[in-house]
């Protein structure tokens, strides 16, 4: 399908869920929501999602859904294949390329294979027994940071200066995903660059430099006022931030991305930059990132909201 999306439409933006990252959703969608409202569609509507959303969207008679979920069955590919096998548009990264960036492992798979650059890691998987033998790390430096595959907003991870602190680490994200990372740490600057299609193009943010007070951009940084600051752009020579720039396009287009992403990386003290994961429904809150960098490119609130919209049907 493609045309653009009619003022009247009955559009119903989906938020909250069932995911660990809830709030900041009900938040990204009352936001997205209020947008809609300002914009003109008249018939945009807030839907918190529960286990009877396809009904819901049947019964209200929906005809596009604007999606504001993170995290587990909002940002993995099950909506989307809901939404696929009701037939009814959606904005967005579709089925696959959802899938397979909600798992860290596997979008470093497929970005590693197609040239771009990760940081080096292990990937180890919870078997029944909770030890994993040392020799698994041989190839690692320390310190290394620890991370669940399938989690968001460092929720379960652990940065592990020496090895004999690598076990409770190891089990402590285990709890949250059976799939590890153990990933060599690097010392530098944590960035985010922004994709979204403007005018049915992918066009590609300024970055942003998140710079924390704590020793890495852990849960506290990202959730305490105060504790991290933001640099847009980000201060980096002129051919790197191009670079980077060229990369965050790359990585968007190497696992499938429809409409949107935002890539996480982090730069070393030489400006070498790493893909840590790439995100498919970047949070749209007031204070988000992908926001900001759309501002600091000239594209108010507003507007990124219309544009991902319209990648519901373009
Ligand atoms: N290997 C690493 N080296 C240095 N910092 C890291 C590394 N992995 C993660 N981080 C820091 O932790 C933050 C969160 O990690 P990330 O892989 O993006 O997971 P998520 O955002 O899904 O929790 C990153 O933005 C970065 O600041
Ligand atoms: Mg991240």
């Amino acid at each position: 399908m493609s045309g653009t999306i009619n003022k009247s439409a009955k559009i119903a933006v989906l938020c909250g869920g069932l995911s660990s990252e809830r709030d900041v959703s009900l938040r990204s969608g009352k936001n997205c929501f209020d947008a809609l409202q300002r914009l003109g569609y008249t018939n945009a509507q807030l839907i918190d999602m529960d286990r009877h959303v396809a009904e819901t969207l049947i019964r209200e008679q929906i005809e596009v859904v604007f999606l504001a979920l993170h995290g587990k069955y909002g940002e993995d590919g099950c909506i989307q294949g809901m939404l696929e096998i009701l037939g009814i548009p959606y904005t967005g990264n579709r089925v696959a390329a959802s899938a397979i960036t909600m798992d860290k492992d596997m979008t470093k798979k497929i970005l590693r294979a197609e040239g771009l650059p990760v940081v080096p890691s292990v990937t180890v998987k919870r078997n029944g027994s909770s030890h994993f033998p040392p020799e698994l790390f041989e190839s690692l430096r320390f310190p290394v940071m620890v991370k669940p595959a399938t989690e968001g907003s460092s929720i379960g991870m652990t940065k592990v200066n020496e090895r004999p602190n690598l076990d409770n680490a190891l089990q402590t994200a285990s709890t949250y995903c059976p799939s590890v990372l153990v990933e060599e740490f690097v010392t530098g600057k944590s960035i985010t660059v922004g994709v979204f299609n403007r005018n049915g193009k992918p066009v590609v943010t300024p970055i942003l430099e998140m710079r924390t007070k704590t020793e890495w951009y852990d849960l506290e940084a990202k959730y305490t006022e105060g504790l991290t600051e933001f640099i847009l752009p980000a201060e980096l020579p002129d051919d790197v931030t191009r670079a980077i720039q060229e990369m965050a396009l790359k990585a968007h287009k190497a696992v499938g991305c429809h409409g949107v992403s935002r890539t996480d990386f982090v730069v070393d003290e030489q400006n070498r930059f790493y893909i840590l994961e790439i995100n498919t429904i970047p949070g749209m809150t007031n204070l988000s990132d992908l926001p900001a960098q759309a501002k600091c490119m000239g594209v108010d609130y507003d507007e990124l909201v219309e544009c991902i919209l319209q990648t519901a049907v373009n």
